[in-house]
């Protein structure tokens, strides 16, 4: 039986034995004159049992096709925190998630090593005509995060939102948790891609290693925390 000593409502994200569940309802079972000692409180699994993100071609509004591992649910929970916010992106890709959060009216920075030497070809490219196809401008970091990220610092820029969403081993992604931290303004809030990917274990152990009390709150594999 779980004892949460915590106040928890409806729709809220727990941690409880390992896993990260959504409180899906609190009240009685059945007979509403029972005692209060028999509240029951039902959470269901906040993350599916499998998570892959394929890559799809998707698009924005009557945009072009662009390729994006950003599942929709995701991308609204992207939109909504960074409308109106100083948002830092370390991994653009094609620019979908830049795109997503700059036309909800994010002010949007976004590293990308856009080395072009992987399957994914060109992007600095594509990402460009996509940005222009909608209008939206983004300030293209085109570097590798190691060295954007500690200047970025070092000039004193701050962020109300940093976006993960770049390499998947170990000590890349707490290298961009640890950086994406010290880049956020008080009350800001950080979100990491791929939690949960089967193919990305190590995203789910720097998250779980690094933010103990788990996730402030968990969009499919989008890790929220605001610390
Ligand atoms: C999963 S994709 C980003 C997807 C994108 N957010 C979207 O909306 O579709 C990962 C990107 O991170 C970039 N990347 C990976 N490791 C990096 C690093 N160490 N520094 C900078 N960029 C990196 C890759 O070039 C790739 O474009």
């Amino acid at each position: 039986m779980t004892d949460l000593s915590t106040r928890v409502r409806e729709g809220d994200t727990i941690r409880y034995n390992g896993g990260v569940f959504t409180i899906a309802s609190i009240g009685y079972s059945d007979n509403p004159r029972k005692p209060l000692s028999e509240l029951r409180i039902t959470a269901t699994p906040a993350m599916p049992e499998e998570i892959t993100n394929p890559w799809v071609t998707t698009r924005i509004g009557d945009g072009p096709e662009i390729l994006t591992a950003i599942q929709p649910v995701e991308a609204e929970e992207l939109a909504r925190l960074a409308a109106g916010k100083d948002v830092l992106e370390i991994g653009s890709a094609m620019g979908y998630s830049a795109i997503i959060m700059a036309l909800s009216g994010g002010r949007v920075t976004g590293i990308d090593s856009h080395k072009g030497d992987n399957w994914l070809g060109d992007t600095l490219g594509i990402m460009r005509a996509n940005m222009a196809w909608h209008g939206v401008d983004v300030e293209i970091i085109a570097e590798m995060d190691t060295d954007a990220m500690p200047r970025l610092y070092a000039e004193g820029r701050r962020f109300d939102l940093v976006f993960v969403d770049a390499g998947g081993g170990y000590d890349e992604v707490k290298f961009d948790v640890t950086w994406g931290l010290k880049l956020l303004r008080p009350g800001g809030s950080i979100a990491i891609h791929d939690y949960g990917h089967v193919g990305y274990t190590d995203k789910k152990k720097v998250c779980d290693e690094m933010f103990p009390d788990g996730p402030t709150k968990l969009v499919y594999s989008l890790f929220i925390k605001t610390p």
